[in-house]
């Protein structure tokens, strides 16, 4: 109290070039107008707490070093509360005078009203950052960043033996922003081992999303097996960018010569593939408000042609087409081929929101063409049946004629809402993507957990080979170690039955109940009443999957993992991810029939426990 007195006296006093509120020997707070302050540093080897308030708008932070802009970031500097703190490192300027420039976005006529927030009181200087996980709702077999904000998956490839992956991050709050790739690796696409930032933002602006790439040609001429990076800069336009890393994806340097693709509208997400036919990289743009996508072409990843465009007028149409991904794949037991064209686009989902669309067809290394129906017309086809799967596309380089993909478990909906603030958001279970012959002569794609999922199981909890169900619901103990995760499979028979349900819930009476409609085909999942749900209007909605049965039954493998629950349905044949909040772990599984009883078996529950 005496503090702020103090310094309100001095502001009156002092005119626009105030210093005072040293905070340590190492802090210099200066105001030179309402809108506009210095935090001066000094201390090597340290980070900078940044106190965060979430409900506040960005402060622009300019990081100058003896003099000269260094970079530019945003962060929601705290006014009345600290929600949580993040770390800017200033170790990379060691010796040298440091000074952040923060301009505020807070409307102030008066140096008295910026004084008074809660951020100046609280900058720290830190030898490090403190990441233990302070959040319930941290999955444990997922992978998250650290702390900060994640959204689309980045750049993933596959290099001897180890699988990396990098992600849309924002290092400075847990919303939206400074669009940087973060880097985590895993050896068993298990467990994650965080990496520092691989790209950070430029001149010529943030990192949104793309694609890696081995390589194995040199075709580039920056070496033979140097990984080569794709992404957009995103200034004041959207460009593509090309950056190398000769260290086996830690770090990259970016290509002088960017940007490689510009075009006069918006287009962003570049992924590329080499082409071992043609010997050329083929790279899908995004052209994402004409609801297309591009195909170019390179020998050299500098020199890129468009060759063609595909979508326009095409499945579903209204929201926006962005991270774009192409990949042959072998149709299950035919020996043909196809090639499926993954379109994420936001909204416009089937549940509303984000979704992930895709096509099948074939490609001549110039043009995609696509696949239709007896009619002529082409079919719009869901990759996953619930809210929160989305911007999924593939490892390359993958071995044994793999296609490991995975998504960013969310929705653009309700994403900054989720009830989490240390970090927010998990990407899904990498899943294996396959090819399928439907029953309507059609190829669907398809999705199964990646096989080295199977090293997590722990005990086999419950282990049913067949047991009969009807109106009253049998109930289950889901597994107590490690907030219930677990895995569930079984095999539904209907039966005479109309309808199988499996609900989850816990003591509080929170629940969330998964249908089986046998006539109509269909899974439905509701997450009305699973706990928190109204930080969204968009969040307590039931979503709905074709079971793409052959027959009436219905196998299923269902993880739950602290805030997620993804399905598999009919060994892959379809998915169906959604993100529930409960107060406690669900810790019981009921199952019940309607209109006659309905046979369960190979019925197993394990706990589920990653190995680090
Ligand atoms: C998809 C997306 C991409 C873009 C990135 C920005 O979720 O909008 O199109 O590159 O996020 O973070």
């Amino acid at each position: 109290m005496i503090n702020s007195i103090l310094k309100k006296g001095l502001a009156l006093i002092i005119a626009s070039a105030t210093t005072f509120g040293a905070m340590s020997q190492d802090i210099k707070i200066e105001h030179l107008s309402p809108s506009h302050t210095f935090i001066r540093l000094t201390g090597a080897d340290k980070k900078l707490l940044l106190p965060i308030q979430e409900s506040v708008d960005d402060a622009k932070i300019n990081v100058i070093v003896d003099g000269k802009l260094e970079r530019t970031f945003y962060a929601r500097l705290a006014r009345n509360k600290t929600d949580f703190t993040v770390p800017f490192d200033i170790s990379p300027y060691k010796g040298k005078n440091i000074i952040l420039e923060v301009v505020s976005p807070h409307n102030r006529t008066s140096l008295r009203e910026a004084q008074d927030d809660a951020a100046w009181e609280e900058l720290r200087l830190v030898d490090e950052f403190d990441t233990t996980n302070r959040e319930k709702f941290r999955p444990l077999f997922h992978h998250t960043p650290e702390y900060g904000w994640m959204n689309d998956p980045n750049g993933m490839f596959y290099k001897d033996g180890v699988w990396h992956l990098y992600y849309q991050w924002n290092p400075y709050g847990s919303k939206w922003q400074n669009m940087t790739w973060g880097h985590s690796t895993s050896t068993d696409l298990v467990n994650w081992q965080h990496h520092p930032a691989a790209i950070l933002p430029n001149g010529l602006g943030t990192v949104f999303s793309g694609s890696s790439a081995i390589d194995t040609e040199n075709s580039a001429g920056f070496g033979k097996d140097a990984v080569l990076a794709m992404y957009t800069s995103a200034g004041d336009n959207q460009t593509q960018s090309l950056a190398v890393s000769h260290d086996n994806g830690e770090t990259f340097e970016i290509y002088p010569g960017n940007p490689v693709i510009t075009l006069e509208s918006e287009a962003r997400d570049p992924n590329m593939f080499w082409n071992p036919e043609t010997k050329l990289w083929t790279l899908i743009l995004a052209h994402a408000l004409d609801h297309e996508m591009l195909i170019f072409t390179s020998p050299d990843m500098k020199e890129w042609t468009l060759q063609s465009s595909f979508g326009k007028g095409f499945g579903a149409q209204k929201g926006v087409w962005e991270c774009p991904d192409l990949m042959e794949i072998e149709v299950e037991n035919t020996g043909e081929k196809k090639w499926v064209l993954i379109c994420n686009i936001n909204p416009d989902g089937p549940f509303g929101g984000s979704g992930i669309q895709y096509f099948t067809g074939d490609f001549d290394g110039k043009k995609f063409i696509v696949d239709t129906d007896d009619n002529g017309n082409v079919p719009t086809k869901w990759l996953d049946y619930g809210k929160d799967n989305y911007a999924l596309v593939s490892w390359s380089d993958a071995p044994d004629g793999r296609h490991p993909v995975i998504g960013w478990m969310s929705n653009w909906q309700y994403a900054a809402d989720v009830p989490t603030t240390q970090f927010r958001s998990a990407n899904t279970l990498p899943a294996e993507m396959n090819v399928f012959k439907g029953t309507d002569g059609q190829y669907y794609a398809s999705l199964k957990p990646v096989r080295e999922i199977d090293s997590m199981r722990g005990s086999l909890t419950v282990n049913v080979r067949k047991t009969s169900v009807s109106k009253s619901p049998k109930k289950y103990s889901l597994p107590s170690v490690n907030k219930g995760i677990c895995e569930i499979s079984l095999n539904i028979d209907p039966k005479k039955s109309k309808e199988v349900s499996l609900t989850l819930s816990n003591p509080r009476g929170e629940q969330v109940i998964m249908s089986y409609e046998v006539e109509s085909g269909t899974l439905s999942f509701n997450r009305e009443k699973s706990g928190h749900v109204d930080f969204s209007k968009d969040f307590p909605v039931e979503t709905k999957a074709p079971v793409f049965g052959k027959t009436k039954n219905l196998s299923l493998r269902i993880f739950i993992d602290t805030s997620s629950i993804e399905i598999f349905g009919n060994n892959g044949r379809f998915a169906m991810t959604n993100l529930v909040f409960p107060n406690e772990p669900y810790s019981t599984l009921s199952i019940s029939s309607a209109d006659g009883s309905a046979e369960i078996s190979d019925f197993k529950i394990y706990s589920l426990t990653p190995n680090n």
